[in-house]
């Protein structure tokens, strides 16, 4: 995670973020700092980068890289206002060991990438349409030995995999049809028979964007509809307030990049 101490909207690179709304940093901070609480308090160890002036989209941890099996598939970001993340993330993991691997295709990490270690014997999914270009997906599946299925999102709005989608536990996910394409939705329901689906208003209202350990769904505050499904299926909602960093188009899982040994 990383501190939103220099959270800003000084630019617009998707529909959430308005450079002309006011973004209370003090707020953000406070509202991020109880979300890593919770994850402590949840038993989780949470890892620190330092927030650099001038990336204000830092907080968004969860674009940096993608880990699968202790091996670090790192990022490329679209956009040139937070391409200098990248070097942060891969300086933290090569710092701590991890096998790193340099990608030379545009791609945005777990924004865009998600792991299920027990569907299908390991399965990757990944975004791609706005952010994550296709070519990186056939070399996350190069870099990391999973196979990779390729899920095209067709809705501005949700221009991320991570805020139309997530795991739930080791198998299964939930995920808003809406946000991809038609054939992207039979793949999907082909392969998650069980899943949990969400409606546009769950996903207007950020509850797709949680992290999971399998019974604990940590979720945006503001997704009551959606933490009801969630309990209706066996897991244990854990709202958290994030309203100033949905400013900028993110909420709880793109504030967490997953160590995954
Ligand atoms: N303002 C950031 C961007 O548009 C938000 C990133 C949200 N992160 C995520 N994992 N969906 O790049």
């Amino acid at each position: 995670m990383c501190s939103p101490e220099h959270f800003a909207v000084e630019y617009a690179i998707n529909p959430w973020m308005d450079v002309t709304t006011a973004v209370d940093a003090e707020l953000a901070v406070k509202q991020w700092d109880r979300l890593r609480e919770t994850l402590v308090g949840l038993g989780h160890d949470v890892h620190l980068l330092t927030p650099e002036a001038g990336l204000p989209d830092m907080v968004f941890a969860a674009n940096g890289a993608f880990v699968v099996d202790g091996t670090v598939y790192g990022a490329q970001f679209k956009h040139e206002q937070r391409a200098a993340e990248a070097a942060a993330h891969r300086a933290f993991y090569e710092s701590q060991g991890w096998r790193f691997i340099a990608p030379s295709e545009t791609n945005e990490g777990e924004g865009d990438f998600a792991y299920l270690p027990e569907a299908h014997g390991g399965l990757v999914l990944a975004g791609h349409g706005f952010r994550t270009e296709l070519p990186a997906h056939a070399e996350a599946q190069e870099a990391l030995g999973r196979p990779v299925v390729s899920l095209r999102l067709v809705d501005p709005r949700f221009y991320h995999l991570d805020v139309a989608l997530a795991s739930i536990d080791d198998e299964n996910i939930v995920y808003f049809p809406g946000a991809f394409s038609a054939a992207s939705q039979k793949v999907l329901a082909q392969l998650f028979p069980d899943a949990v689906v969400a409606d546009d208003e769950d996903a207007m209202t950020f509850g797709l964007n949680l992290v999971s350990d399998g019974l604990n769904v940590v979720l945006n505050s503001e997704a009551t509809r959606l933490a009801g499904k969630l309990k209706a299926a066996g897991y244990h909602p854990v709202p958290v307030e994030l309203a100033e960093l949905k400013k900028g188009g993110g909420s709880v899982k793109c504030c967490i990049a997953e160590l995954r040994h």
